[in-house]
């Protein structure tokens, strides 16, 4: 049986089109705690009270305080080989990266053909003027308004009361149906939308690849896993192609 590894590096070598949907896992290595597992978020915090719009009219202070909170872990933290590794196939070949993740590193990593489907904790969006800012600083004052109208502004985040544009979610489905290997990296598969698009992708006969330091939901209808750490899978990678 072939190493998994030499897998992944074939498979991307071969590939004229990737599609890449990531997760929390993706940041674990740099030092940004994931929401699920032993470590996880949402084991000392209660999504329902922080991630989502009904308590952030009621509460916004509380609400920004947590994300201020989340802020300053993140503000410190650097890319890792994953991101820098995705971004360097994307200078070479076609690759999309549809990430979970709110950090904004794969844009730091130089990834340029990215959708963050669940937004950027650095943009701000005015509830009032619908003006979007992105600063990658704290807050002095919490909860800030903004400078044009002096609306409240929130963190330009999707929230679980939320929905993700339909236009968003079939813009991803056209990059899967165009592309012949789909990249799943470090998501635990529990959340809608993205935890479908890997089957979407087997549905239209993808290749599909997921990498995670443990098993998921629907591990088994994919093509290879990699039970491993996503960082050190990417730094393994050879780029020379
Ligand atoms: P989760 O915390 O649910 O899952 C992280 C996954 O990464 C788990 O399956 C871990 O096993 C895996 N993992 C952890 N470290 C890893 C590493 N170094 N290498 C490889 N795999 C690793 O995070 P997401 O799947 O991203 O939504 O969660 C999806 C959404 O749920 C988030 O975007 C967030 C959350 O509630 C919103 O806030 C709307």
């Amino acid at each position: 049986m072939s190493n998994p590894l030499d897998v992944l590096q074939e498979k991307i070598i071969q590939s004229q089109s990737i599609v890449v949907l990531t997760g929390a896992g993706v940041s674990q290595e740099s030092g940004i705690r994931t929401f699920r597992g032993e470590d996880g978020l949402w084991n000392d915090y209660r999504p329902e009270e922080l991630a989502n719009y009904e308590s952030f009219v009621k509460d916004p202070a509380t609400v920004w305080e947590w994300y201020e909170w989340r802020k300053k872990i993140i503000i410190d933290s650097k890319p890792n080989d994953c991101h820098y590794g995705l971004s360097t196939i994307e200078s070479k070949k076609k690759l999309s990266i549809v990430s979970q993740n709110v950090d904004g590193l794969h844009d730091e990593a130089g990834s340029k053909n990215l959708i963050e489907l669940h937004g950027n904790i650095w943009e701000t969006l005015c509830v009032q003027c619908k003006d979007i800012r992105k600063n990658k600083s704290l807050h002095e004052t919490i909860p800030p308004y903004c400078s044009l109208c002096n609306g409240l502004l929130r963190p330009n985040v999707v929230w679980f009361d939320e929905i993700i544009p339909m236009s968003t979610i079939e813009s991803i489905s056209e990059k899967i149906n165009d592309c012949d290997l789909f990249l799943i990296l470090g998501t635990s598969g529990l959340v809608q939308p993205a935890s479908w698009f890997g089957m979407h992708a087997k549905q239209k006969d993808k290749y599909v690849i997921e990498v995670n330091i443990d098993i998921t939901p629907n591990n088994q209808f994919y093509d290879l896993h990699i039970q491993s750490k996503v960082g050190e899978v990417f730094s393994r990678l050879n780029y020379d192609f």
